[in-house]
Parts: structure tokens; sequence; C-alpha cells
């Protein structure tokens, strides 16, 4: 039947999502599905229904997307999605809904505060010391992002991170290996792909170096010590089965240079699929291609 890859949206990941969603839309063509671009900032999606899509491929991140409303429209209209259902979207595009189940759950994820001012951004850095991670709970792409390395930096890092988003998270920062992990199937049975090490230009993997430059470097194999690739698998599989993914998702972790302890960042129910996305590569270091991926993605669609 008539496929949708949902692309584009309202979010500030719009860019981004354009570049997975042409990725995506092209891969299935190229393996015989009947798929078509729709972006729901555009268009209504009830046309979804009046015009015979009975699948939907979510190439849409961010907010109005990724974050469970798509899913719960998707849901009154009877139409199968990849990806995460209402309740799990909405959890993992909160990071500090998140980090509270995870703590709950046990699961390491650094220390945070959720802060409403200038203010309560400073008695957070007093309190979790240098350097500190501002950014938007609900937001991707490192958008809104600063990494504090001193007070007179807090006021500057809280106006840029909430005109993003109301909620605004400080966040310990960990020294440490930055490492991904995508993780796929079911809530029940999750698997996890190869492990990605990221080596960013100063340390800054940031909007422009996710997607613009090629200085960024990846590692995959991630050439970690012994026992520590299956120990973030591990990890990363618990962390999507407590908050209740599906379909696939890809969780970033940094890896604390003296204890060696991995620390759960957040969760992407939605992640890139751009060509300089990292799913599609550890797929690739496990012998699936690209155009593999995303017909296996969307065999497991589900309502
Ligand atoms: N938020 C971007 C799309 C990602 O996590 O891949
Ligand atoms: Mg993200």
């Amino acid at each position: 039947g008539k496929v949708a890859v949902l692309m584009g949206g309202a979010s500030a990941e719009r860019e981004v999502s354009l570049m997975s969603g042409s990725g995506v839309l092209k891969a299935l063509r190229s393996q015989g599905v009947d798929a078509h671009a729709f972006d729901p900032s555009e268009r209504a999606l009830d046309e979804l229904k009046r015009e015979g899509f009975d699948r939907c491929f979510i190439a849409l991140h961010g907010r109005f997307g990724e974050d469970g409303t798509v899913q719960g429209a998707l849901e009154l209209l009877g139409i199968p999605y990849t990806g995460s259902g209402v309740m799990a979207s909405s959890i993992s595009m909160d990071k500090v809904m998140t980090k509270r189940i995870w703590r709950f759950e046990g699961l390491s994820t650094p220390a945070w505060q959720q802060v409403k001012s200038a203010a309560e951004t400073q008695a957070a850095f007093a309190a979790l010391g240098a350097p500190m991670i501002v950014k938007p709970a609900r937001e991707g792409s490192s958008i809104g992002f600063t990494k504090v390395m001193s007070a007179d930096q807090c006021d500057a890092a809280y106006a840029l991170a909430s005109k993003h988003d109301s909620h605004v998270l400080c966040e310990q920062f960990i020294a440490g290996d930055e490492v991904t992990c995508p993780v796929w199937g079911p809530s029940s049975a999750p698997e996890a792909l190869p492990v990605i090490r990221i080596v960013a230009p100063e340390g800054n993997y940031d909007y422009q170096n996710k997607y613009f430059t090629d200085t960024t470097q990846y590692l995959v194999p991630a050439g970690l010590p012994a026992g520590e690739e299956e120990a973030i698998q591990a990890l990363v599989c618990k962390a999507y089965q407590v908050l209740g993914c599906r379909g696939w998702a890809r969780a970033d972790v940094m890896i604390d240079a003296k204890t060696r302890t991995p620390y759960l960042l957040e969760i992407n129910t939605s992640p890139g699929m751009t060509g300089h996305s990292l799913v599609p590569m550890s797929a690739r270091a496990a012998g699936i291609s690209y155009e593999e991926l995303c017909v296996r993605l969307l065999q497991s669609t589900a309502t």
C-alpha cells in the first residue's frame, strides 16, 4: 500500500527532518515501496486517510513530530507508524522527565536541576560545578545548548535555552568519551546496534558539527576498552525498555574518563537519518544498508 514519509514539520529541527526524510523517501522508493513525502506543517494529517495512505514512516524531529503529538493523531486516524507510541515519545522528548525515570530505575544519568530563571541557573552552577550544560528540556540537535565554564556565562546560557523552551535543564558535564548507540525492536526484546564514538573538533559536537562539517570523527567500532561496548549496549536497552520505547531509538551516553562509568544523556525516539547521521552509520557497521534499515523500520510499524 501507500506509505507517507512524514518530514519537515514545524519544529526547530525542520531542516534536519527534511534531510532525514528525503533520504528515507529515496531509500524506500529504491526498494519498490510506494512512498510519498508528506509535510504535516503544510497539510492536515487527516488528508493521509483521505488519500489512502496505510502506513507512515515518521522522519520528523523535535516537537510536533517526535513528541507524541503526531503519534496521537495517527492513533486516532488508525494509521500505523514507525517508532515509539504516544507516551514513550512524549516522555523521551522531555529530558527532565526521562532522567527522572532513569534515576528511579537506577540507571546512571548526570546530576541535574530544572531552572526557571537566570538566578536559579546561577544557583545550579554553584551546586553542580563547572563545566555545566544548560539546555532546553524538549529540543534536539544541540539547539539552544551552552557549555558553561564560569558563573558569568549563566545568564546568557539561560536566556538562550529559554528562547527555545520554557523548561530549561542544567546538567553536570561528564568529561570523557562521547558515544551513541542505536536500539531497535519491541520494548520487551530490544536489540542494540554497534556503539559509535564521536570525536568532535575541540569536543564541540554542536549543530554545525552534527550536520555541516566533515571534521567530526565517528569511530565504529568505537575502540572502547574490553567489555565497555557490551555494557553500554545493555544500558541503552534497559533505558529504552523502562521508557516503553518501541521500533527504534538512539541513546546518547557520556563515559566518565576517570571512573569509566557510562551516563545516559537522552534518548531520541526519531533519530536523524541524514547523510551524517549515526543510526545508519551504526547499522552499516552491522552489515545493514541504509535501504534495508528503512525497510525494516517500516515493517515494524504499529499503532
Ligand atoms: N535530534 C536529532 C535528529 C538526532 O537525535 O538524531
Ligand atoms: Mg536529541
